[in-house]
C-alpha cells in the first residue's frame, strides 16, 4: 500500500485527490473514524457520499463513503468499519496521520436535505456506520431550517458502537459556535443495542412495529403529514424500515421527485 502524499500524487489516477490523513480514532475492533484535508475547490451537499480508496499493489481500489461532516466542515471526516479481510478496509484501518489518500472528484447520493419534502419532523433512522451521513446533516444548518425535530436513531450490536454518535451529539450540544449556527434542542438521539444489555434494546424495526420508539420519545406513530425519513443500514435493514414507512404511508423520494422518505446503503467492506 501506497501511503507517502508524494509517492500518491506522483500515481494517481485523473479525477482523484490526493489527501493528508489529520486524525485517526478507534473505537473498537470493528469501526474507527478518521479525517484528512479538504480540497480547496471541493463541493459537496451534507448527505453525500464520495469514492475513497488506496494504491494497493500499484492499482487503485475505491470504496464508497459517506462524507461524515458538514459541507460547511473545514477537513473531511468519515466512520469506517473495519473487515478483517476487506478489500480495502483491512488495508484503510492502518493509516496513521500524515498518510495520503485518494478521493475521487464527484460526490453524489440521496441522504440530502433536496430529497426530501417539507415536513414537521425528521426522522434518521441508522445502524452501524450508517450514522455517517446524519452526522453531516446534523451538523447541517438547513436541516435545523428545514424541520421542527431531528430525530437521529443508532442501532448497533453492542454499546460501545454508540460511542462515536453520542460523543457527536454531546459535542454539538456543549460547543458554543455549533450552538449559535444549528439548534440542537430540535436534535434527539434515540440509541439501541441489540447484542448487550442496554436501557434500550432491540432492532429499529422492531421499535417501530411495537411502537417503543414513538412511546419513549413521547411522541404520535409516523404520519405522512408530518414525519419524513431517512434510512442507511445494511440492505436488510434499509429493506425492512422502509417497509415500514411504506405502511405507515410514506413515500419513497429521490434527487429529482422529492417526497417523503429516501434510503441509502451503509458502504465499505
Ligand atoms: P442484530 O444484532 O439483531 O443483527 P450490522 O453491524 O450487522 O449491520 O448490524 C447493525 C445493527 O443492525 C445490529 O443492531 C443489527 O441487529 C441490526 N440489524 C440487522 N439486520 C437488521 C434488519 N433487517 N432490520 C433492522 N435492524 C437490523
Amino acid at each position: 500500500v501506497m501511503t507517502r502524499p508524494e509517492d500518491l500524487i506522483a500515481h494517481a489516477p485523473a479525477n482523484t485527490y490526493v489527501q493528508t490523513v489529520t486524525e485517526v480514532t478507534h473505537y473498537t475492533e470493528r469501526l474507527f473514524r478518521f479525517r484528512m484535508t479538504r480540497p480547496a475547490e471541493f463541493r459537496f451537499r451534507s448527505g453525500e457520499f464520495v469514492m475513497i480508496g488506496l494504491m494497493i499493489d500499484g492499482k487503485p481500489l475505491y470504496r464508497a463513503y459517506s462524507i461524515a461532516s458538514p459541507a460547511w466542515g473545514e477537513e473531511l471526516e468519515f466512520f469506517s468499519i473495519k473487515v478483517p479481510d476487506g478489500p480495502l478496509t483491512s488495508h484503510l484501518q492502518n493509516i496513521k496521520v500524515g498518510d495520503a489518500i485518494l478521493m475521487k472528484k464527484k460526490p453524489t447520493g440521496t441522504l440530502v436535505n433536496d430529497a426530501l419534502i417539507p415536513g414537521k419532523r425528521l426522522y434518521m433512522f441508522s445502524t452501524g456506520t450508517g450514522i455517517a451521513p446524519f452526522a453531516s446533516l446534523i451538523r447541517e444548518p438547513e436541516t435545523y431550517e428545514k424541520f421542527d425535530e431531528l430525530i437521529l436513531t443508532h442501532t448497533c450490536r453492542e454499546v460501545a458502537e454508540l460511542k462515536y454518535g453520542v460523543d457527536l451529539v454531546e459535542e454539538i450540544r456543549n460547543d458554543e459556535m455549533l450552538c449559535e449556527v444549528l439548534a440542537p434542542s430540535k436534535l434527539r438521539h434515540y440509541t439501541s443495542v441489540t447484542r448487550e444489555n442496554y436501557p434500550f434494546q432491540g432492532r429499529i424495526t422492531d421499535l417501530i412495529e411495537s411502537g417503543k420508539l414513538f412511546s419513549d420519545l413521547g411522541i404520535p406513530p409516523l404520519d405522512p403529514a408530518t414525519d419524513r425519513g431517512m434510512i442507511c443500514g445494511s440492505m436488510a435493514m434499509l429493506k425492512d424500515t422502509k417497509a415500514l414507512l411504506e405502511k405507515a404511508g410514506l413515500t419513497e423520494g429521490a434527487n429529482n421527485r422529492p417526497a417523503e422518505f429516501v434510503i441509502e446503503r451503509a458502504f465499505a467492506e
